[in-house]
């Protein structure tokens, strides 16, 4: 792609040499949802680690999918896990973001958590979880990407979900505009 530097920010760096601060920038304009992935490993460790790279991929088969960065520490447990439970935060639950986000810390400590799908520990407060199973996993550069098949959700809609943008935890703003008429059966 090219083209003339979009006014009113930083111009895009010229083709093979990305500034990586600016690339990161420019994907943290992207709202996210906040994630805690969990899985008890083979070893009967709870793994637990916040993530914003959750998104849906297919409905049939039902597929989601998140990536994990090859410096995290517990990258080599996650390739083993037989199941996964993907806890979508609520806005009250930033320091339960902040706690999964610390390697090599006691994250559980004090955690009130339930058991799911191949003994992922469940999050309680939560706005939605997804019980998986792996599908498949694949280099992704410096991370690697898992696609897991969901086999069980649940739904909390009394709670509003915690959002990351531009590097910071924010909430949806209610608004009263009516809900937009999609003219395709797509699941956004
Ligand atoms: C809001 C937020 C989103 C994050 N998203 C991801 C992600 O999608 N993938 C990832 O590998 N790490 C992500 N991280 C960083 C990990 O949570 C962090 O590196 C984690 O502690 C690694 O765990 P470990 O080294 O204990 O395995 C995110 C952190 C925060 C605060």
């Amino acid at each position: 792609m090219s083209g003339p530097p979009a006014k009113g920010g930083a111009p895009a760096a010229a083709e093979g040499a990305l500034d990586g601060r600016a690339f990161r920038n420019a994907l943290g304009q992207f709202p996210t949802g906040v994630c805690v992935v969990t899985a008890q490993a083979p070893d009967g460790e709870d793994l637990g680690t916040t993530m914003s790279s959750f998104n849906s991929l297919s409905l049939d088969p039902p597929l989601v999918l998140f990536s994990v960065d090859r410096r995290a520490s517990s990258l080599p447990k996650w390739q083993m896990v037989q199941g996964c439970a993907i806890n979508v935060l609520a806005e009250s639950q930033k320091e339960v973001s902040g706690r999964f986000a610390r390697s090599r810390s006691n994250k559980w400590a004090g955690i009130d958590f339930d058991r799911g799908y191949a003994e992922a520990p469940l999050l309680r407060g939560v706005v939605a979880r997804f019980e998986c199973r792996p599908y498949a996993i694949y280099d992704g550069g410096d991370h690697l990407l898992f696609i897991v098949e969901v086999v069980r959700f649940r739904i909390f809609a009394n709670r509003a979900p915690l959002i990351f943008c531009r590097g910071n935890y924010g909430a949806l703003k209610p608004t009263d505009e009516p809900a937009p008429l999609w003219p395709l059966d797509i699941h956004y």
